[in-house]
């Protein structure tokens, strides 16, 4: 064994010490790091919350190392779930399932049922594996906060609460989980995210309905979410420029996330590059909220992806963001368009 691998296997085996004694620690996941604690252990698990500062009726997700650990959590599993898990675990997929009745009421919010979902990061893998439970995890920054994507991301936030924080570089999803709700009749997606509603399709037929607010009272389907301290201001390709050049006459400290600089862009406009692929804007979205926060932009104008794809969960996000997260991300972006506050 290479000194590397010895110093990961140590690194992982401390990890699941940590969490065997009651510990929280943040570690990374492909989507988003995440703040965990032993799933059964309520103390632990209540201390999420408390670091996280959110309210205690919001449920948790539990990390598995693999689908074989489902029916410890869950009961009734229908055969679509199976299906889901198996093709698309480990990977960025939540599946929504009755909860077994030992499944502690302060992971799933007093909710019947539990949030689960196995994570392919390597040193997830390795971390579940090594501790053999379930890993009950949110994303690893404060409340209503934006998640955070790099292990410098979570030390800064979280960084003097935290006993250990695992290093497993950037996350390469880099927004949260798609979770489905697998417990009515025709699965339902209450958030999109890297495994698209054509994935879950290619999976289910046409047994699935598409994205619609959970009727639960949770943190990701708050309006506003996800956001960072600049207010975001929606736009397209062709009024972008109107629209930061309106903020930005006002006096504004403004910043445009585009996926290419406009060649007009008012002088004294900071431009942030969104990339041109849906893949790395999932990639970069919550690092440049961060940039945008850290260059003290007040106003961030950000072009729209297309909806399509991995643009449905990008536009969910976006929306959000923008405090306009009550709406579906499949709207029009005229109807977005015709919510959104003009400077006066
Ligand atoms: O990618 C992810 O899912 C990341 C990584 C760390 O795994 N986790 C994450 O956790 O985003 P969190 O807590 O930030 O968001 C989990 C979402 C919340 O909106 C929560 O309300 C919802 O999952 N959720 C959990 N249990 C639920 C349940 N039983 N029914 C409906 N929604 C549930
Ligand atoms: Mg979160």
């Amino acid at each position: 064994m290479s000194r590397d691998n010895t110093t990961f296997q140590q690194t992982v085996l401390e990890a699941a010490t940590v969490l065997r004694n009651g510990g929280n620690v943040a570690f990374p996941t492909e989507t988003v790091y995440g703040l965990g604690a032993d799933a059964r252990n309520i103390e632990a698990v209540n201390r999420i919350f408390a670091i996280k500062g959110r309210p205690a009726d919001h449920p948790l997700i539990v990390h598995l190392a693999d689908e074989s650990q489902l029916p410890e959590w869950a009961r009734e599993i229908p055969s679509k779930a199976w299906q889901l898990a198996r093709a698309f675990w480990p990977g960025p997929l939540t599946l929504i399932l009755n909860r077994r009745p030992e499944v502690p009421d302060a992971v799933t919010g007093g909710l019947e049922t539990v949030a689960l979902r196995v994570p392919s990061h390597p040193l997830a893998q390795a971390l579940l594996s090594a501790f053999g439970g379930g890993v009950a995890a949110p994303s690893a920054n404060r409340y209503g906060r934006v998640s955070p994507t790099t292990a410098d991301d979570v030390r800064s936030e979280l960084g003097s609460e935290l006993e250990l924080i695992l290093d497993g570089g950037p996350c390469q999803v880099g927004i949260e989980s798609t979770i489905v709700d697998m417990t009515s009749a025709s699965p339902r997606i209450l958030r999109p995210g890297a495994i698209t509603e054509e994935d879950l399709f290619s999976i289910l037929g046409d047994n699935l309905t598409p994205v619609t607010p959970s009727p639960v009272h949770c943190p990701g389907n708050k309006p506003s979410h996800y956001a960072p301290r600049s207010r975001v201001i929606i736009a397209t390709h062709d009024n972008a420029i109107s629209k930061v050049t309106a903020w930005h006459i006002r006096g504004n400290r403004v910043g445009l996330l585009s996926p290419s600089r406009p060649p007009d862009l008012p002088s004294g406009v900071s431009w942030l590059d969104f990339t041109k692929s849906n893949t790395t804007q999932a990639m970069v979205l919550y690092q440049r909220f961060r940039q945008a926060d850290q260059l003290g932009l007040q106003i961030l104008v950000v072009v729209m992806p297309p909806e399509q794809g991995l643009g449905i969960a990008l536009r969910d996000r976006l929306l959000r963001a923008a405090g306009l997260g009550s709406i579906t991300a499949q709207m029009s972006d005229h109807t977005v368009e015709s919510l959104e506050t003009i400077p006066d």
